[in-house]
């Protein structure tokens, strides 16, 4: 199996990344980091905790990450996740918490998956907050990771603004800052954004076959796509986050294409724009200097989404 540590907001979405990432064989889920967006980082960690439950995991690091962005004010995404991030499902757990912080945590895995020589694939499906802090101050650790895969971005349309998606939007400057690092330490990426979220859908009458089940993983499962179709009165959701976690059980299901990739932290219209650049000639990109250097990134285009959600059910 890959192994895999992830950096989430859960979120009713991450909530579905989790229950996957620890239940499909071919990943070895090592730790898990908490950061705010979807909600406040102690909501977000209770939600983590109760997920993890759910899931059956056994004793996973897990850590306190960033509770706020770089520099912006957070942003609420209440209407999409409920007032406690998870469709009001969360409940208390005895898990524990790790003293350590969410860098600290990061950065002992990494490095041991240095001195092993196994690198780990980091999946973010949130603001990029603590990877940022992360490569900024243990540059280091970059030999122990695979990967980054994150969901965030958008080539397109976006969905907070007509150009930026949330977690971009949440945190700019960490994503700015996160590219950066990973085009200096030469780290891959995988940019899972809004061209293939939205795709990967599940049904109501899905959910309800989920609730009859026995695994208390299943019925969470259905009971979350219950109340996520009841916030958004729809009768399909996406499973959303979930999508990067399968892409690394099933990396065939994911068509990526390379660009240079910039993150815009103006503050005008357009921050938190991704800026995909998909000029097929290079002969006109002018080489910019230092800091507006774009990033190479594997911009998913296209998603198996049948695939990937009876993957996932
Ligand atoms: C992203 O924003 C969050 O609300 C979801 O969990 C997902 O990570 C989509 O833009």
């Amino acid at each position: 199996p890959t192994p895999v540590i992830m950096d989430v907001d859960t979120g009713i979405d991450d909530a579905f990344a989790l229950m996957f990432a620890v239940r499909h064989p071919a990943i070895d889920l090592r730790a898990v980091t908490c950061v705010g967006g979807n909600t406040g980082v102690d909501q977000v960690l209770a939600n983590t905790c109760y997920v993890l439950d759910a899931a059956g995991a056994g004793e996973i690091p897990l850590g306190r990450g960033a509770p706020q962005p770089l520099l912006a004010a957070p942003a609420d995404a209440g209407r999409f996740h409920g007032s406690d991030g998870l469709g009001g499902f969360s409940r208390q757990s005895d898990r524990r918490i790790d003293r350590r912080s969410a860098v600290d945590l990061l950065r002992h895995e990494l490095s041991s998956a240095v001195a092993t020589g196994e690198p780990i694939t980091l999946v973010a499906t949130a603001p990029l907050t603590t990877i940022a802090l992360l490569l900024r101050a243990h540059p280091e650790v970059a030999g122990g990771i695979e990967r980054l895969v994150f969901m965030g971005g958008a080539a397109g349309p976006g969905n907070v603004t007509a150009v930026a998606e949330h977690n971009v939007f949440h945190d700019p400057e960490a994503a700015a800052i996160t590219l950066a690092a990973a085009r200096d330490l030469d780290i891959p990426v995988t940019m899972y954004g809004l061209e293939v979220f939205g795709q990967v859908l599940v049904d109501r009458e899905q959910a309800a076959r989920l609730r009859s089940h026995l695994d208390p993983a299943c019925q969470l499962a259905g009971a979350l796509i219950d109340a996520r179709c009841t916030l958004l009165d729809v009768d399909a959701i996406t499973i959303g986050d979930a999508g990067t976690v399968c892409a690394v059980a099933d990396p065939d299901g994911l068509t990526t294409h390379r660009h240079p990739v910039r993150v815009d932290t103006g503050f005008g219209y357009s921050r938190g724009q991704t800026i995909v650049d998909r000029r097929e000639s290079t002969v006109d990109r002018v080489r910019l200097p230092g800091f507006l250097a774009p990033t190479e990134v594997d911009v998913a285009e296209h998603v198996d989404a049948r695939g990937y959600a009876d993957l996932w059910l």
